[in-house]
């Protein structure tokens, strides 16, 4: 196993999901904890606690990370309570799903805010910790419809695609402080965001993945550890697909 003793994680949308799995086999990798959640105090508690009984510390702040200033204060919150950040994993995201006829301005809008803006604003909060330490792992979760396109989700393929250019230019220009920032495109994982799709959907996405079935957000957490760890250091600006084959 990869190990992250002594490091310190921040997760966003680490109460459910891919973010609660990121967050709690970071924590068993050895890395104390900053749990980021939007609105369900009761279920970030939850992770908390379940880290904490772990031996790691954690602590859970609420942040809408599309908000600009917020994300700012959070960031300092942070600091003041950690003292620094090692690792931080983007991982907050939302779709409004909708084919172009009828997709909104606002849908659109929100889309780019929460998925596109708020991976800005936190890498853009916290790249002068890693910039003054020469040292640092930046973890932005896209999607494969961020690199294949969407059918009924143009804003969510284009905020995903765009954090894939976001991620490779803060790559290209934290290389020389010793902070790489890479990118997981997951494929359909099992959680409340692909809970909503019809059992027949799900039976007709899984037959054309090469594995035959969804993943569990456990796959996605493995791959982050691995790129928030000591190991991934030659890596970089890179797009690692975790999504059955799907995306060859
Ligand atoms: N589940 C999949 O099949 C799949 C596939 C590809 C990519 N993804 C991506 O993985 C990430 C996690 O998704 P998930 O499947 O766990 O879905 P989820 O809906 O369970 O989790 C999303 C999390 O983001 C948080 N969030 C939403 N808006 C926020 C905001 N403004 N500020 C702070 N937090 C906010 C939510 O509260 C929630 O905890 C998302 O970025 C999603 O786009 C998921």
């Amino acid at each position: 196993m990869f190990s992250l003793k002594n490091k310190v994680a921040v997760v966003t949308g680490a109460s459910r999901g891919i973010g609660q799995a990121i967050a709690i086999k970071m924590a068993e990798s050895g890395a104390d904890i900053a749990l980021i959640y939007a609105k369900n105090e009761k279920k970030a508690n939850k992770v908390k606690s379940t880290i904490i009984n772990m031996g790691q510390k954690a602590i859970t702040y609420q942040c809408d990370v599309s908000d600009f200033d917020e994300s700012k204060m959070l960031i300092y919150k942070i600091m003041q309570d950690f003292q620094t950040i090692d690792i931080l994993v983007n991982n907050a995201g939302i779709v409004k799903d909708n084919l172009l006829f009828s997709m909104t301005n606002e849908d659109f809008n929100e889309v780019i805010k929460v998925n596109l803006n708020g991976t800005f604003n936190m890498i853009h909060h916290t790249y002068l910790n890693f910039v003054k330490k020469k040292n640092g792992r930046i973890i932005n979760i896209s999607s494969i419809l961020g690199v294949c396109g969407s059918k009924g989700g143009a804003n969510y393929a284009a905020s995903k695609a765009g954090i894939i250019g976001l991620s490779k230019s803060v790559a290209k220009e934290l290389a020389a402080f010793g902070v790489t920032c890479n990118v997981i495109a997951p494929g359909y994982i099992r959680t409340d965001m692909t809970n909503g799709l019809s059992d027949s959907s799900k039976e007709i996405f899984a037959k054309e993945i090469p594995l035959k079935k969804f993943g569990d957000a456990d796959d996605i957490a493995a791959a982050a550890v691995f790129l928030a760890s000591e190991e991934s250091k030659y890596v970089t600006g890179e797009v690692l697909k975790v999504d059955g084959g799907l995306l060859m």
